[in-house]
């Protein structure tokens, strides 16, 4: 079955970036003149998504008017909102756009993630498209910084193009304990029974419903995959990442980069 919608959260509280994101959505921040969230819809265009659900909260109103204006700009793109009042973990967020998805497979990214093109959003969605199972975005990162994430046991070999069987994942474990140095990143392609599933998960610690352990059921029950990411991708979801964001895109913006890497360098200068 072909993979058309996309799920993007964007009900989170966004703390990391108050007092900003106590009138200005994270999701909404500018990289230069789009907010954030346009190049993530634009990364579900490049990769054959024409059906776009945000997951927003009614203390977020500037998400829908953003949607509205996708509408009005974006031809050939749908685009649905659906609501999460109270922030109760990815696994709730996602569950929130269930009647909206309908019953095919999904993706699923999160827009404080930024890619620099489609290219591994369609190399998932091709994945899931053959293989007929969930797929999760992967990054190799040095092995110390693996506890902080999301980490997969892969049953076998990646091949050439970056494709890795999963038997299951762990959330922030041990470095003792870490099954691979391969992280979890915010791209997903999901198979609709994952809703059943997310109903069933019982809320963390912090009351949360978290999406990795309806994916860890799949994984023990059918086939479900990883794939490589090989491209630029920002983490903004912290003032840092998202300055870095901004100012490694600017340096590429045929149009600004010439000026603004003059003024950077005259500002370095010993
Ligand atoms: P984050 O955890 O990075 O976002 O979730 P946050 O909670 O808003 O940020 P902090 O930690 O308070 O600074 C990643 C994405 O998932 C959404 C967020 O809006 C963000 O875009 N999200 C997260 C939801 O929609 N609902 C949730 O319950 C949690």
């Amino acid at each position: 079955m072909r993979v058309r919608t996309a799920v993007i959260p964007c009900a989170g509280k966004g703390t990391r970036f108050q007092p900003i994101t106590r009138t200005v959505p994270k999701e909404l921040l500018p990289i230069v003149a789009k907010p954030a969230l346009q190049l993530v819809v634009e990364e579900c265009a490049g990769a054959g998504i024409d059906h776009v659900v945000l997951v927003s909260s009614h203390a977020k109103p500037a998400i829908a008017a953003f949607a509205l204006d996708v509408t009005e700009h974006m031809p050939g793109m749908r685009m649905s909102v659906a609501y999460q009042d109270e922030p109760l973990g990815l696994g709730h967020a996602v569950g929130c756009a269930r009647a909206a998805v309908g019953d095919e497979p999904f993706a699923v990214l999160l827009p404080d993630e930024l890619m620099g093109d489609s290219s591994l959003l369609a190399q998932m969605i091709d994945v899931c498209e053959r293989t007929g199972g969930s797929v999760v975005g992967l990054k190799q990162v040095p092995r110390e910084e693996v506890p902080a994430y999301g980490v997969i046991d892969p049953s076998g070999e990646m091949n050439a193009d970056g494709v890795v069987a999963v038997r299951t994942m762990v959330e922030k474990p041990s470095l003792a304990e870490a099954p691979s140095d391969l992280i979890i990143i915010g791209r997903y392609v999901l198979t609709n029974d994952v809703f059943d599933l997310i109903d069933q998960v019982q809320p963390g610690a912090k009351g949360e419903i978290q999406l990795t352990d309806a994916l860890r059921v799949q994984a023990a029950s059918g086939p479900f995959h990883g794939v490589l990411s090989r491209i630029q991708r920002h983490d903004t979801g912290n003032p840092l990442g998202w300055l870095t964001a901004v100012v490694d895109i600017a340096l590429d913006d045929p149009t600004l980069s010439a000026p603004f890497e003059s003024w950077l360098r005259e500002r370095l200068a010993p």
